[in-house]
């Protein structure tokens, strides 16, 4: 029982083969798996077959979140939830999403061969748009799910193409109607799971397959608006430009010291520019920072003095700098006695227990009160939010084992 490690791997290679061309990209090798766009779509409608043929019972709702329950005759109460996302980021990897949510299909395979039945539901989740890749919002579809962002305000939301939300889950055959998804789910759960590949270099320097997480890194993105004067690149006098691409690269070298002076970090990783021409100095530079930092008080006196110097600046360049929230989360710290009892429910040792800079969907409903785990399965260089994420075989088949022994514990007889 608990503890049997999987020796068929057939039916994970199977579901992870069925995955490895969607939304990859012939060129580079990873994946871009926008929410609401056909290779999202496509996935979706995956992890509902898949569900159907292991008898759960699906239910979607209107942003496209999917959980799929395995509640035997009589069976009712707060489930057990496990699951993760589909969505990447752009030219993301293979693992981050589809890691957890393949583990959760064939964990409860496991489950079954072991001839476990659950004491209390257990669902298999995929929440919608986890990366914010479109919508800029991290989470969004687990926020919406507990509540912790208003259908009032997501409806308003807009992709880079002016795309309205409640339009793009239109497109997606998705109707979430005026009032919203239903935003009931911490209500709903006993708690949640999540697997997920690690996105560091943690479990390899500690030669552990697995690892449990403790805590998510509070991290926050943030739109910073460079305007200047657009000119002749080759006629304007140096001294006469108003060029906001100075004050936004100043800013970007700006982040970079700041974080490495406290220890924390930031990113500048996405950049607009208008006209976007060879020969103009341009009138506007768009950047967003991502920044993340091992507490809120940290998280906001980075990005303050970021901001300051951003402005001071501008000032000196005679251009102007304005700075925007877009998706901030706060600290999570996982259920202490829950991460000690998944890391020591092996044998051979206790896995670590391990912080992360990662942003979760398990860290949202964690924030709404449930239970909340995560497993990370080693990653051999850390890469991740890039084509080379990886995770070996052998490791995804101990996470699968481990995520199993952790819902037999869970939704069995108490
Ligand atoms: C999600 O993967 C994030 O941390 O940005
Ligand atoms: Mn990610
Ligand atoms: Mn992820």
């Amino acid at each position: 029982m608990a503890g049997d490690r999987w020796t068929d791997p057939v039916g994970f290679e199977r579901m992870w083969g069925e995955l490895a061309q969607v939304g990859r990209s012939a060129r580079t090798g990873g994946y871009f798996r926008q929410p609401w766009t056909s290779a999202d779509n496509e996935l979706r409608a995956w992890f509902v077959g898949e569900a159907e043929r292991r008898g759960l019972d699906v239910e979607i709702d209107g942003v496209g979140n999917v959980i799929a329950w395995w509640a035997p005759d009589g069976v009712t109460g707060p489930g057990v939830l496990t699951g993760s996302h589909l969505d990447s980021v752009r030219d993301g990897g293979a693992y981050d999403g589809p890691l957890g949510v393949v583990s959760a299909l064939a964990a409860v395979d496991l489950l079954r061969e072991r001839g476990f039945v659950p004491a209390r539901p257990l669902g298999l989740s995929v929440f919608a748009e986890e990366e914010g890749s479109r919508f800029g919002r991290a989470c969004l579809g687990s926020r919406l799910a507990v509540g912790a962002l208003d259908w009032a305000a997501a409806r308003e939301l807009r992709d880079r193409q002016g795309v309205a939300l409640p339009d793009a889950l239109a497109g997606a055959g998705l109707d979430p109607g005026d009032i919203g998804p239903r935003a009931d789910l911490a209500e709903r759960i006993a708690c949640f799971v999540e697997l997920h590949v690690e996105q560091g270099r943690d479990l390899v320097d500690r030669g552990e397959p697995i690892g449990v997480a403790s805590e998510i890194w509070p991290h926050g993105r943030y739109r910073f608006e460079f305007k200047g004067e657009a000119n002749h690149a080759g006629t304007t006098r140096m001294e006469d430009r108003h060029d906001p691409m100075l004050t936004y690269a100043m800013t970007a070298l700006a982040a970079n010291k700041q974080a490495r002076l406290a220890g924390q970090r930031a990113t500048f990783g996405r950049v607009e520019a208008e006209p976007n021409g060879t020969n103009a100095v341009p009138s506007r530079v768009t950047a967003w920072l991502d920044a993340r930092c091992d507490s809120d008080a940290a998280l906001s006196d980075l990005v303050e003095v970021i901001s300051r110097q951003a402005g001071e600046r501008a000032e000196r360049d005679g251009t102007a700098v304005e700075v925007s929230e877009e998706s901030v989360t706060s600290a999570v710290s996982f259920d202490a006695d829950l991460a000690a009892r998944i890391a020591g429910d092996h044998e051979g040792g206790d896995w670590p227990v391990i912080p992360t800079q990662a942003g979760h969907d398990a860290g949202i409903i964690a924030a709404a009160g449930v239970p909340t785990a995560m497993l990370f399965v080693r990653n051999p260089t850390g890469v991740s939010h890039a084509p080379s994420e990886h995770a070996e075989m052998p490791d995804c088949l101990v996470g699968v084992s481990a995520l199993a022994d952790t819902l037999e514990r869970l939704a069995g007889p108490s």
